[in-house]
């Protein structure tokens, strides 16, 4: 018993010994120091046979030729990945947000390097208004050509039923929200269209016309600066008044009323204008304006005032067309489709503009009506009123510069453009006869 005790304290001193006392050099026996110098050559050795290196490097030339020509990897450098994530912790959202099944969307970059054979990078877009008469066009063409559209709308004047096609594809989104408010989005681009852009709707409630003027670019100059997207400013002719200069150059500064009727309209948009400049040049925001002038097509309002939707709404009712003043005064009438090439030609080009989008070709209210006539009913007559006020003699775009710049000019005349909204006008007229107006 005695021995035993002996042993087993000889055998613990021995081992807090061997706990002190670290292996050294000398060590009769120090397993892991002499396994390294053993096994690494037996290793590369192991590699250097029977070619094995060659397809690790064979493999490491398959993955990353995958990576390259994949896609959404692709479609973004590390740099945009990182500032993409980096954003998202910015604005509170999550990264799968952003990462959708279609790839890592890239912020205020329209380019990117897209490798051969791929195709263009598809975009995320908002359009405000989108659900009215030229944004749901724009909608359209953006949703043919493979983009993302989120639509923002109150639906003051614009309907569910110039989206109703949209509905229920995975790729297009309708929001009802008003554009005074803030919104939270992410997106490549943003067309700002949102305001009522009829006589008829922007003097209905002047204060309002001018809250989404003014607060609505605000707010949505605000997301772009946020997020890094490119803004599109869907300005108007109205800016330049009565115009003193005819035809109207970009660098006209315009005869404007401050005090009239229509001010909330004309004096908003160029407010809109100013923002505009100044987040341009203050905050860096790439932006993009428009000056559009009359522009006609199917789904306009029926009875908003415009001087094409109401003779063409008239012929079709058989009531007399009518003429506000003695009708010598002139306008241009651009096609919707012309308007929307030019829209997307201006966003996607590296001009800010303003730039004049309009259709040259300028007429009387006379020769309109006998157009009208002409395309729908050749014994319509024309009834003179009392003209309006502030309503300018004269408009007829100047298109030079985004001819040079843009490589945009209108291609529809007036003559082949009106039949095109004449069927939509004469189902919409019938339908609201059956009393399912809409
Ligand atoms: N059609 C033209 O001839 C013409 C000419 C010059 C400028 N513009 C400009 O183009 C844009 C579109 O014009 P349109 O002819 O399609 O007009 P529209 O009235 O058919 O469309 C405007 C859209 O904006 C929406 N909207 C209005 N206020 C809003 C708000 N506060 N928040 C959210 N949505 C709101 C309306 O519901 C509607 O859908 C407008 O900015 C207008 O000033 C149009």
């Amino acid at each position: 018993m005695q021995s035993i005790k002996q042993l087993h304290k000889q055998s613990s001193i021995n081992h807090r010994r061997d706990e002190e006392v670290p292996p050294g050099p000398t060590s009769p026996y120090s397993p892991k120091a002499l396994k390294h110098p053993r096994s690494l050559p037996r290793s590369i050795n192991y590699l250097f046979r029977e070619q094995r290196l060659l397809f690790v490097f064979v493999g490491i030339l398959i993955g990353s030729t995958f990576f390259i020509l994949q896609p959404s990897l692709s479609r973004i450098g590390p740099s945009e990945a990182g500032s993409a994530i980096r954003r998202s912790f910015s604005t509170g959202l999550t990264s799968r947000d952003q990462i959708t099944g279609s790839g890592i969307y890239g912020f205020g970059k329209t380019g990117g390097r897209v490798p051969v054979g791929i195709g263009r990078r598809r975009l995320r877009i908002v359009v405000t208004g989108g659900a009215g008469f030229v944004g749901s066009h724009l909608v359209d063409k953006l949703i043919e050509r493979g983009d993302d559209v989120i639509v923002i709308d109150n639906f003051f004047t614009g309907r569910k039923d110039n989206l109703v096609h949209h509905l229920g594809n995975p790729r297009f989104e309708l929001i009802r929200h008003d554009v005074v408010e803030p919104i939270l989005l992410e997106v490549d681009q943003i067309y700002h269209l949102a305001c009522p852009a009829s006589p008829v709707h922007y003097k209905y409630n002047p204060v309002k016309t001018i809250k989404t003027n003014v607060m609505g670019t605000l707010n949505m100059l605000g997301l772009a600066k946020r997020i890094g997207a490119r803004f599109l400013l869907t300005s108007t002719s109205e800016v330049y008044g009565d115009p003193l200069e005819h035809p109207q150059k970009e660098t006209y500064w315009g005869n404007v009323n401050p005090i009239g009727e229509r001010s909330c309209y004309d004096e908003g948009k160029r407010t809109a204008e100013t923002l505009t400049m100044d987040y341009h040049r203050g905050a860096e925001v790439e932006v993009r304006i428009a000056r559009i002038f009359n522009t006609y097509g199917p789904r306009m309002c029926l009875d908003d005032g415009r001087v094409v939707s109401n003779f063409v709404a008239q012929a079709i009712r058989k009531q007399p067309l009518t003429v506000y003043g003695d009708g010598k005064q002139t306008r241009s009438f651009q096609y919707v489709s012309d308007l929307v090439n030019g829209l997307v030609a201006l966003m996607e080009g590296e001009h800010v503009g303003p730039f004049n989008l309009g259709n040259p070709g300028e007429f009387t209210m006379l020769e309109l009506a006998q157009v009208v006539k002409e395309t729908i009913d050749p014994s319509a007559t024309i009834e003179f009123r009392p003209n309006t006020a502030d309503d300018p003699h004269k408009r007829k775009p100047d298109i030079s510069k985004a001819k040079s710049l843009l490589n945009w000019e209108p291609k529809i005349s007036l003559r082949e453009g009106l039949p095109l909204m004449v069927s939509d006008f004469q189902k919409r007229i019938l339908n609201e006869d059956e009393g399912k107006g809409y």
